[in-house]
């Protein structure tokens, strides 16, 4: 029977990037001892606190139905931090809880775009970018940033690609460069969002992993208020990236159609989860634990790799990665990430998983004990410097 184009349409053909990632899994499953570095996931679990009050909701009999947009509390809640980490007046009816920050994603996009709009997005991009604008009906229109501007986008490039767009999409603290988008960058994208008539979606599930630099919301810059959507998760901050527990904030008329588009798919998020984010967002001791081992590993990332013969290491900025520059081997991310993987089976992802800008690098997700990172790094850092002295 034939599907529908939509459904069909969602990978746009293709690879999906994530050849490396099946491979090692492969690998593993076989016995093999592969030290993975590839998804941007923690390794430990939801802490405790958060798990308890997610148990005693479930116990206490929490399980039915529950409320769509979202429970008051936890509307509330997110519209408190909002507000307090913005400056921008957030109520609850400005926030709809989601099943994490992909559905948020998505719920934006669908919230903003007709079939067939373009909708804008910075390349590099986080893997599901351009599945989830096609998956809404709209175009993905990839707009480059380059490694030499520390891949902060250009607004001159964002306003040759505007015109007749609806929407643009950007990442700060950005998966996978690392790159925290200065000021400078943020009103050249309101700029243009203004100039152009186009709605924002602000993906900021990693505000709270911030290094250097400060965090701002576009959100909160003048006139943005009104045409921005922000998405945000519990995944990254708290360790909950099972729980399926994020959010957008937004204008209160889109917000309300987004409840109408939740109510047919999702039908919200359980209430155990959502007591469960509550207790999380009551602790802040607990996502500033969280952060600061991704800080920690980030220095000693830098440590070891800066001024390396054969890369290069982008400056990391935020996030959970470091973007390695492996040009000097003359090898393309791909393919370094697969003889990596061969010869000391240990697992990068690919840049060009990411989109054609990030061709040539490698994503190095901090995801593993320090030691163990440590030695990973070493070995890769004296494998690209074999490989380049060979190309050279
Ligand atoms: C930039 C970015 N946005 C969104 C997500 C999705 O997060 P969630 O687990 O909240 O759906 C991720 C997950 O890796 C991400 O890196």
């Amino acid at each position: 029977m034939r599907l529908s184009r939509r459904i069909e349409g969602i990978t746009g053909g293709g690879s999906d990037g994530w050849d490396l990632f099946y491979r090692a899994r492969v690998m593993k499953a076989a016995g093999e001892a592969v030290l993975e570095l590839t998804v941007g996931e923690h390794d430990w679990t939801t802490p405790r606190p958060i798990l308890d009050a997610m148990h005693a909701a479930a116990t206490a009999g929490q399980t039915g139905y529950a409320v769509v947009p979202g429970l008051c509390a936890l509307r509330e809640a997110v519209a408190a931090r909002v507000a307090q980490r913005t400056g921008v007046a957030t109520a609850p009816e400005n926030v709809l809880i989601t099943p994490g920050g992909q559905a948020g994603l998505f719920a934006a996009h669908m919230a903003v775009c007709d079939p067939g709009d373009r909708a804008l997005h910075l390349d590099p991009y986080y893997a599901t970018y351009p599945g989830t604008i096609r998956a809404a009906g709209a175009v993905p229109v990839a707009v480059e940033t380059r490694p030499d501007d520390g891949f902060q986008p250009r607004a001159a490039d964002l306003g040759a690609a505007a015109t007749g767009a609806r929407s643009l999409l950007v990442n700060t603290p950005n998966n996978p460069t690392g790159a925290v988008y200065s000021r400078d960058t943020l009103e050249g994208v309101a700029e243009v969002a203004r100039a152009h008539d186009l709605w924002l979606i602000s993906d900021e599930v990693y505000d709270t992993h911030v290094w250097e630099g400060t965090h701002l919301s576009p959100r909160a810059l003048p006139g943005m208020a009104e045409r921005t959507l922000v998405v945000g998760s519990l995944s990254k901050s708290h360790a909950m990236t099972g729980s399926r527990l994020g959010w957008v904030v937004g204008p209160e008329e889109a917000i309300a159609r987004m409840i109408d588009l939740a109510t047919v798919t999702t039908y919200g998020v359980p209430t155990f989860i959502q007591q469960a984010a509550l207790a999380a967002l009551g602790q802040p001791a607990l996502e500033r634990e969280g952060a600061a081992v991704f800080r920690r590993r980030r220095d000693l990332a830098t440590r070891v790799l800066e001024g390396r013969e054969g890369l290069r290491l982008l400056p990391a900025q935020g996030a959970m990665y470091v973007l390695l520059d492996v040009r000097a081997t003359r090898l393309s991310g791909e393919g370094f990430a697969h003889a990596l993987l061969d010869a000391h089976r240990i697992a990068v992802m690919p840049g060009e998983s990411f989109g054609q800008a990030a061709a040539g690098h490698v994503r190095v997700a901090l995801t593993v004990a320090d030691d163990r990172l440590e030695a990973a790094l070493e070995t890769l850092a004296r494998f690209a410097a074999a490989r380049a002295a060979e190309a050279a």
